[in-house]
Protein backbone atom coordinates (compact mmCIF):
# COMPACT_ATOMS: atom_id res chain seq x y z
CA UNK A 1 0.00 0.00 0.00
CA UNK A 2 1.43 3.39 -0.72
CA UNK A 3 -0.16 6.95 0.94
CA UNK A 4 0.11 10.27 -0.27
CA UNK A 5 -0.56 13.02 1.70
CA UNK A 6 -1.90 16.00 0.61
CA UNK A 7 -1.88 19.16 2.14
CA UNK A 8 -5.70 20.65 2.82
CA UNK A 9 -5.05 24.53 3.46
CA UNK A 10 -5.74 25.13 7.09
CA UNK A 11 -7.67 27.89 8.44
CA UNK A 12 -5.35 28.81 10.97
CA UNK A 13 -2.77 30.05 7.96
CA UNK A 14 -5.19 32.85 6.80
CA UNK A 15 -6.74 35.50 8.60
CA UNK A 16 -9.95 37.92 7.53
CA UNK A 17 -10.02 41.30 9.09
CA UNK A 18 -12.57 42.84 11.44
CA UNK A 19 -13.72 46.27 11.19
CA UNK A 20 -15.81 47.55 14.31
CA UNK A 21 -17.11 51.31 14.58
CA UNK A 22 -19.89 53.28 14.49
CA UNK A 23 -21.53 54.54 11.41
CA UNK A 24 -19.00 52.48 9.11
CA UNK A 25 -21.59 51.08 6.86
CA UNK A 26 -21.79 53.80 4.32
CA UNK A 27 -18.40 53.53 3.55
CA UNK A 28 -17.94 48.87 3.77
CA UNK A 29 -18.29 49.32 -0.13
CA UNK A 30 -15.49 51.54 -0.93
CA UNK A 31 -13.45 49.51 2.01
CA UNK A 32 -14.11 46.03 0.35
CA UNK A 33 -13.41 47.64 -2.88
CA UNK A 34 -9.38 47.69 -1.89
CA UNK A 35 -9.36 43.78 -1.09
CA UNK A 36 -11.61 42.56 -3.98
CA UNK A 37 -10.56 44.63 -6.05
CA UNK A 38 -11.69 41.87 -9.42
CA UNK A 39 -14.90 40.69 -7.62
CA UNK A 40 -18.25 41.43 -8.50
CA UNK A 41 -20.80 42.08 -5.81
CA UNK A 42 -24.13 40.19 -4.44
CA UNK A 43 -25.72 41.94 -1.47
CA UNK A 44 -27.98 39.54 0.91
CA UNK A 45 -30.10 40.99 3.07
CA UNK A 46 -33.71 40.43 4.44
CA UNK A 47 -37.08 42.65 4.45
CA UNK A 48 -36.69 44.29 7.81
CA UNK A 49 -32.95 45.52 7.51
CA UNK A 50 -33.79 46.66 4.34
CA UNK A 51 -36.90 48.51 5.28
CA UNK A 52 -35.00 49.67 8.55
CA UNK A 53 -32.38 51.70 6.17
CA UNK A 54 -29.03 49.86 6.32
CA UNK A 55 -29.63 48.28 2.48
CA UNK A 56 -29.60 52.17 0.91
CA UNK A 57 -27.12 52.74 3.43
CA UNK A 58 -24.44 49.90 2.41
CA UNK A 59 -25.38 50.98 -1.68
CA UNK A 60 -25.10 54.53 -1.16
CA UNK A 61 -26.87 55.07 -4.30
CA UNK A 62 -25.47 52.35 -6.16
CA UNK A 63 -26.96 49.55 -8.27
CA UNK A 64 -25.89 45.88 -7.28
CA UNK A 65 -27.73 42.77 -7.49
CA UNK A 66 -29.53 42.07 -4.69
CA UNK A 67 -31.49 39.48 -2.86
CA UNK A 68 -34.13 40.58 -0.05
CA UNK A 69 -35.13 37.52 2.08
CA UNK A 70 -39.20 37.71 2.53
CA UNK A 71 -40.31 37.46 5.84
CA UNK A 72 -37.37 38.29 7.51
CA UNK A 73 -36.28 35.86 10.48
CA UNK A 74 -36.04 32.00 10.77
CA UNK A 75 -39.02 30.77 9.03
CA UNK A 76 -36.94 31.30 5.86
CA UNK A 77 -33.97 30.18 7.12
CA UNK A 78 -34.59 26.83 4.80
CA UNK A 79 -32.90 25.35 1.47
CA UNK A 80 -35.64 26.64 -0.64
CA UNK A 81 -34.03 30.20 -0.03
CA UNK A 82 -30.86 28.88 -0.54
CA UNK A 83 -32.11 27.70 -4.06
CA UNK A 84 -33.69 30.58 -4.78
CA UNK A 85 -30.43 32.91 -4.05
CA UNK A 86 -28.12 30.54 -6.44
CA UNK A 87 -30.69 30.52 -8.91
CA UNK A 88 -31.01 34.52 -8.72
CA UNK A 89 -27.52 34.27 -8.68
CA UNK A 90 -26.67 32.82 -11.91
CA UNK A 91 -29.89 34.81 -13.72
CA UNK A 92 -27.29 37.95 -12.83
CA UNK A 93 -24.57 36.35 -14.72
CA UNK A 94 -22.25 35.82 -11.49
CA UNK A 95 -19.73 33.25 -11.77
CA UNK A 96 -16.57 32.47 -9.32
CA UNK A 97 -15.36 36.14 -9.24
CA UNK A 98 -18.36 36.67 -6.83
CA UNK A 99 -18.41 38.54 -3.47
CA UNK A 100 -21.07 37.77 -1.07
CA UNK A 101 -22.37 40.73 0.84
CA UNK A 102 -24.63 39.40 3.86
CA UNK A 103 -26.38 42.16 5.32
CA UNK A 104 -28.32 41.35 8.37
CA UNK A 105 -28.74 39.58 11.65
CA UNK A 106 -27.76 35.76 12.04
CA UNK A 107 -30.61 34.35 9.84
CA UNK A 108 -29.37 36.28 6.83
CA UNK A 109 -25.80 35.59 7.97
CA UNK A 110 -25.87 31.84 8.35
CA UNK A 111 -28.41 31.57 4.59
CA UNK A 112 -25.83 33.99 2.85
CA UNK A 113 -22.92 31.87 4.25
CA UNK A 114 -24.38 28.85 3.69
CA UNK A 115 -25.35 30.07 -0.58
CA UNK A 116 -21.73 31.46 -0.70
CA UNK A 117 -20.08 28.41 0.37
CA UNK A 118 -21.47 26.10 -1.99
CA UNK A 119 -22.30 28.54 -4.83
CA UNK A 120 -19.89 27.23 -7.55
CA UNK A 121 -18.25 25.61 -5.20
CA UNK A 122 -17.88 28.47 -2.76
CA UNK A 123 -17.45 32.05 -3.18
CA UNK A 124 -16.09 34.72 -0.79
CA UNK A 125 -18.50 36.31 1.84
CA UNK A 126 -18.25 39.71 3.66
CA UNK A 127 -20.30 39.51 7.08
CA UNK A 128 -22.39 42.78 8.01
CA UNK A 129 -23.86 42.09 11.07
CA UNK A 130 -27.09 43.89 12.31
CA UNK A 131 -27.88 42.25 15.60
CA UNK A 132 -27.08 42.18 19.18
CA UNK A 133 -26.59 38.52 18.26
CA UNK A 134 -24.39 38.51 15.16
CA UNK A 135 -22.65 41.31 16.25
CA UNK A 136 -21.46 39.30 19.26
CA UNK A 137 -21.87 35.20 17.89
CA UNK A 138 -22.69 34.36 14.40
CA UNK A 139 -21.19 36.75 12.01
CA UNK A 140 -17.04 34.79 13.52
CA UNK A 141 -16.68 31.96 13.39
CA UNK A 142 -17.67 30.49 10.27
CA UNK A 143 -20.65 28.27 10.82
CA UNK A 144 -22.99 28.51 7.95
CA UNK A 145 -26.72 26.72 7.31
CA UNK A 146 -30.09 26.60 7.21
CA UNK A 147 -32.93 24.28 8.92
CA UNK A 148 -34.68 21.47 7.46
CA UNK A 149 -38.53 20.67 8.38
CA UNK A 150 -36.57 18.11 11.33
CA UNK A 151 -34.05 20.49 12.92
CA UNK A 152 -32.30 23.80 12.95
CA UNK A 153 -29.08 23.77 10.74
CA UNK A 154 -29.23 20.35 9.45
CA UNK A 155 -27.69 21.83 6.26
CA UNK A 156 -24.20 23.41 6.62
CA UNK A 157 -20.61 23.81 5.98
CA UNK A 158 -17.82 25.59 7.70
CA UNK A 159 -17.60 28.76 5.51
CA UNK A 160 -15.14 31.90 7.09
CA UNK A 161 -15.86 35.19 6.40
CA UNK A 162 -13.50 36.95 3.95
CA UNK A 163 -14.09 39.78 6.01
CA UNK A 164 -16.51 41.40 8.92
CA UNK A 165 -17.71 44.84 9.07
CA UNK A 166 -19.21 45.25 12.38
CA UNK A 167 -21.55 48.97 12.77
CA UNK A 168 -23.02 49.47 16.32
CA UNK A 169 -25.29 52.28 15.06
CA UNK A 170 -27.09 49.59 12.82
CA UNK A 171 -28.06 48.29 16.36
CA UNK A 172 -30.93 51.51 17.17
CA UNK A 173 -33.17 50.47 14.59
CA UNK A 174 -32.86 46.91 16.04
CA UNK A 175 -36.53 46.00 18.15
CA UNK A 176 -35.82 46.03 22.10
CA UNK A 177 -36.82 42.14 22.89
CA UNK A 178 -34.18 40.98 20.02
CA UNK A 179 -31.58 44.02 21.32
CA UNK A 180 -31.45 42.33 25.19
CA UNK A 181 -31.59 38.42 23.76
CA UNK A 182 -28.78 39.05 21.94
CA UNK A 183 -26.74 40.73 24.70
CA UNK A 184 -26.77 36.97 26.49
CA UNK A 185 -24.16 35.99 24.45
CA UNK A 186 -21.81 38.80 25.56
CA UNK A 187 -22.53 37.10 28.91
CA UNK A 188 -21.63 34.48 27.92
CA UNK A 189 -18.22 35.48 26.41
CA UNK A 190 -17.63 37.29 29.88
CA UNK A 191 -18.36 34.30 31.78
CA UNK A 192 -16.53 31.69 30.38
CA UNK A 193 -13.38 34.04 29.12
CA UNK A 194 -12.59 37.08 30.85
CA UNK A 195 -13.73 38.34 34.28
CA UNK A 196 -12.65 41.73 33.36
CA UNK A 197 -15.22 41.57 30.26
CA UNK A 198 -18.23 40.51 32.73
CA UNK A 199 -17.64 43.36 35.41
CA UNK A 200 -17.29 45.69 32.83
CA UNK A 201 -20.81 44.66 31.31
CA UNK A 202 -22.15 44.06 35.42
CA UNK A 203 -21.00 47.68 35.54
CA UNK A 204 -22.24 49.49 32.11
CA UNK A 205 -25.64 48.02 32.07
CA UNK A 206 -27.47 51.03 32.10
CA UNK A 207 -25.15 52.72 28.64
CA UNK A 208 -25.38 49.03 26.96
CA UNK A 209 -29.17 49.43 27.30
CA UNK A 210 -29.53 53.22 26.28
CA UNK A 211 -27.51 51.71 23.15
CA UNK A 212 -24.48 54.01 23.83
CA UNK A 213 -22.42 53.79 21.24
CA UNK A 214 -18.71 53.87 23.13
CA UNK A 215 -19.80 50.80 24.69
CA UNK A 216 -21.44 49.03 22.01
CA UNK A 217 -18.11 49.18 20.69
CA UNK A 218 -16.29 48.44 23.37
CA UNK A 219 -18.59 44.86 23.42
CA UNK A 220 -17.86 44.01 19.90
CA UNK A 221 -14.13 44.58 20.70
CA UNK A 222 -14.54 42.36 23.60
CA UNK A 223 -17.05 39.74 22.10
CA UNK A 224 -14.47 39.41 18.44
CA UNK A 225 -11.29 39.07 20.67
CA UNK A 226 -12.70 36.38 22.69
CA UNK A 227 -15.29 34.34 20.19
CA UNK A 228 -12.10 35.00 17.49
CA UNK A 229 -9.77 33.58 19.76
CA UNK A 230 -11.35 30.32 20.84
CA UNK A 231 -12.53 30.41 17.22
CA UNK A 232 -8.71 30.21 15.84
CA UNK A 233 -7.50 27.79 18.49
CA UNK A 234 -10.59 24.98 17.49
CA UNK A 235 -11.81 26.02 13.95
CA UNK A 236 -13.58 22.76 13.41
CA UNK A 237 -14.97 22.35 17.14
CA UNK A 238 -13.06 19.42 17.83
CA UNK A 239 -12.93 20.62 21.73
CA UNK A 240 -12.02 23.89 23.21
CA UNK A 241 -14.57 25.63 20.72
CA UNK A 242 -16.97 23.62 22.86
CA UNK A 243 -17.02 26.32 25.58
CA UNK A 244 -19.19 28.81 23.61
CA UNK A 245 -21.87 26.49 24.28
CA UNK A 246 -21.90 27.42 28.08
CA UNK A 247 -25.52 27.57 28.97
CA UNK A 248 -26.92 26.00 25.35
CA UNK A 249 -27.02 22.51 26.62
CA UNK A 250 -30.25 22.93 28.74
CA UNK A 251 -31.09 26.57 26.25
CA UNK A 252 -30.97 24.41 23.43
CA UNK A 253 -33.45 22.36 25.41
CA UNK A 254 -35.67 25.06 26.27
CA UNK A 255 -35.56 26.55 22.91
CA UNK A 256 -36.69 23.29 21.05
CA UNK A 257 -39.24 22.17 23.52
CA UNK A 258 -40.80 25.45 23.77
CA UNK A 259 -41.26 25.19 19.59
CA UNK A 260 -39.05 28.48 19.78
CA UNK A 261 -41.23 30.61 21.50
CA UNK A 262 -38.13 31.75 22.95
CA UNK A 263 -35.80 34.11 21.38
CA UNK A 264 -32.14 32.21 21.15
CA UNK A 265 -30.69 34.16 23.78
CA UNK A 266 -34.01 34.06 25.87
CA UNK A 267 -33.32 30.41 26.07
CA UNK A 268 -29.38 30.63 26.50
CA UNK A 269 -30.30 32.96 29.52
CA UNK A 270 -32.27 30.04 31.32
CA UNK A 271 -29.91 27.62 30.41
CA UNK A 272 -26.59 29.64 31.63
CA UNK A 273 -28.61 29.78 35.31
CA UNK A 274 -29.41 25.63 35.14
CA UNK A 275 -25.34 25.76 34.33
CA UNK A 276 -24.58 27.53 37.53
CA UNK A 277 -27.10 25.62 39.51
CA UNK A 278 -25.04 22.38 38.45
CA UNK A 279 -22.14 24.36 39.49
CA UNK A 280 -23.40 24.42 42.93
CA UNK A 281 -24.88 21.03 42.78
CA UNK A 282 -21.37 20.30 41.97
CA UNK A 283 -19.41 22.07 44.35
CA UNK A 284 -17.65 24.26 41.88
CA UNK A 285 -19.41 27.52 42.68
CA UNK A 286 -20.81 29.21 46.06
CA UNK A 287 -24.72 30.48 45.15
CA UNK A 288 -23.07 34.24 45.12
CA UNK A 289 -21.63 33.73 42.28
CA UNK A 290 -25.26 32.81 40.34
CA UNK A 291 -26.69 35.51 42.38
CA UNK A 292 -24.38 37.95 40.31
CA UNK A 293 -24.89 36.22 36.92
CA UNK A 294 -28.84 36.11 37.12
CA UNK A 295 -28.67 40.50 38.80
CA UNK A 296 -27.45 40.91 34.77
CA UNK A 297 -29.57 38.93 32.60
CA UNK A 298 -32.27 40.17 35.07
CA UNK A 299 -31.30 43.95 34.39
CA UNK A 300 -31.41 42.47 30.71
CA UNK A 301 -34.97 41.43 31.12
CA UNK A 302 -34.60 38.07 29.67
CA UNK A 303 -35.89 35.03 31.47
CA UNK A 304 -34.37 32.92 33.99
CA UNK A 305 -36.69 30.43 35.19
CA UNK A 306 -38.37 27.74 32.59
CA UNK A 307 -41.53 29.73 30.57
CA UNK A 308 -44.70 28.29 33.25
CA UNK A 309 -45.92 25.68 30.67
CA UNK A 310 -42.86 24.06 29.82
CA UNK A 311 -42.78 20.47 31.48
CA UNK A 312 -39.39 19.37 32.61
CA UNK A 313 -39.52 15.92 31.41
CA UNK A 314 -40.15 17.86 28.22
CA UNK A 315 -36.78 19.47 28.14
CA UNK A 316 -35.37 16.22 29.31
CA UNK A 317 -36.58 14.21 26.39
CA UNK A 318 -35.09 17.27 24.31
CA UNK A 319 -31.90 16.92 25.73
CA UNK A 320 -31.56 12.89 25.05
CA UNK A 321 -31.71 14.03 21.34
CA UNK A 322 -28.85 16.56 21.53
CA UNK A 323 -26.80 15.84 18.43
CA UNK A 324 -23.40 15.74 20.60
CA UNK A 325 -25.12 13.57 23.24
CA UNK A 326 -23.22 10.56 24.09
CA UNK A 327 -25.48 7.26 25.20
CA UNK A 328 -28.84 9.93 24.61
CA UNK A 329 -27.26 12.08 27.17
CA UNK A 330 -25.39 15.38 26.59
CA UNK A 331 -22.15 17.02 28.13
CA UNK A 332 -22.20 20.08 29.67
CA UNK A 333 -19.66 23.36 29.88
CA UNK A 334 -19.10 24.37 33.22
CA UNK A 335 -17.34 27.52 35.13
CA UNK A 336 -14.36 26.69 37.85
CA UNK A 337 -14.97 30.84 38.27
CA UNK A 338 -16.42 33.61 36.11
CA UNK A 339 -13.83 34.00 33.02
CA UNK A 340 -12.80 30.10 33.30
CA UNK A 341 -14.16 27.41 32.23
CA UNK A 342 -13.99 24.02 34.25
CA UNK A 343 -11.73 21.38 32.56
CA UNK A 344 -11.76 17.46 32.88
CA UNK A 345 -9.12 15.44 31.48
CA UNK A 346 -8.68 17.94 28.99
CA UNK A 347 -12.31 18.52 28.18
CA UNK A 348 -14.62 21.13 28.11
CA UNK A 349 -17.15 19.78 27.86
CA UNK A 350 -18.32 17.27 30.89
CA UNK A 351 -20.58 14.68 32.07
CA UNK A 352 -23.45 15.39 35.07
CA UNK A 353 -25.52 13.28 35.99
CA UNK A 354 -29.13 13.03 35.03
CA UNK A 355 -30.42 13.44 38.52
CA UNK A 356 -29.01 16.38 39.18
CA UNK A 357 -29.68 17.83 35.63
CA UNK A 358 -33.58 16.83 36.70
CA UNK A 359 -33.11 18.30 40.31
CA UNK A 360 -31.86 21.74 38.66
CA UNK A 361 -34.87 21.86 36.35
CA UNK A 362 -37.11 22.00 39.23
CA UNK A 363 -35.54 24.85 41.04
CA UNK A 364 -35.96 26.60 37.69
CA UNK A 365 -39.87 26.78 37.81
N1 LIG B 1 -23.59 30.78 12.73
C1 LIG B 1 -23.51 30.82 14.03
O1 LIG B 1 -22.44 30.60 14.62
C2 LIG B 1 -24.73 31.17 14.82
C3 LIG B 1 -24.62 31.44 16.20
C4 LIG B 1 -25.77 31.82 16.88
C5 LIG B 1 -26.99 31.90 16.21
N2 LIG B 1 -27.04 31.64 14.87
C6 LIG B 1 -28.31 31.74 14.13
O2 LIG B 1 -28.68 33.11 14.08
C7 LIG B 1 -30.09 33.18 13.88
C8 LIG B 1 -30.66 34.25 14.75
O3 LIG B 1 -30.05 35.47 14.44
P1 LIG B 1 -30.57 36.85 15.05
O4 LIG B 1 -30.86 36.70 16.47
O5 LIG B 1 -29.59 37.88 14.61
O6 LIG B 1 -32.00 37.02 14.36
P2 LIG B 1 -32.49 37.47 12.89
O7 LIG B 1 -31.40 37.56 11.91
O8 LIG B 1 -33.64 36.60 12.56
O9 LIG B 1 -32.99 38.94 13.20
C9 LIG B 1 -34.12 39.15 14.03
C10 LIG B 1 -35.10 40.11 13.39
O10 LIG B 1 -34.55 41.43 13.44
C11 LIG B 1 -34.50 41.98 12.12
N3 LIG B 1 -33.31 42.84 12.09
C12 LIG B 1 -32.03 42.46 11.99
N4 LIG B 1 -31.21 43.52 12.12
C13 LIG B 1 -32.02 44.60 12.28
C14 LIG B 1 -31.77 45.99 12.49
N5 LIG B 1 -30.52 46.44 12.62
N6 LIG B 1 -32.82 46.81 12.58
C15 LIG B 1 -34.10 46.33 12.50
N7 LIG B 1 -34.40 45.03 12.34
C16 LIG B 1 -33.36 44.17 12.23
C17 LIG B 1 -34.46 40.82 11.20
O11 LIG B 1 -34.96 41.17 9.94
C18 LIG B 1 -35.37 39.82 11.91
O12 LIG B 1 -36.71 40.10 11.65
C19 LIG B 1 -30.64 31.79 14.18
O13 LIG B 1 -31.04 31.18 12.98
C20 LIG B 1 -29.47 31.04 14.78
O14 LIG B 1 -29.47 29.68 14.46
C21 LIG B 1 -25.94 31.28 14.18
ZN1 LIG C 1 -25.93 30.84 21.16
Amino acid sequence: MQELHIKVPGTSETSYRIAIGSGLLGSVWSAVDMAFAKCRRFVITDASVAAAGHLNTLLQGRDAPTYVIHPAGEQSKNIDTVVAIVEAMERAYLGRDTLVMALGGGTVGDIAGFAAAIFKRGVPVVQIPTTTLAQADSAIGGKTGVDSSISKNAFGAFWHPAAVFIDVATLQTLDERQFRAGLVESVKHGLIADQGYFEFIETHLDAILDRDMNTLETLARYNCTIKGRVVEEDPLEKNERRVLNYGHTVGHAVEAAGDYALLHGEAIAVGMIAAGLIEVELGLSKPDRLDRVRRVLEKLGVPVKLPPHLAEDRVIDVMRHDKKAVDQWPRFVLLDQIGQVHCENGQYAVQVGRKIVEKVLTKLK
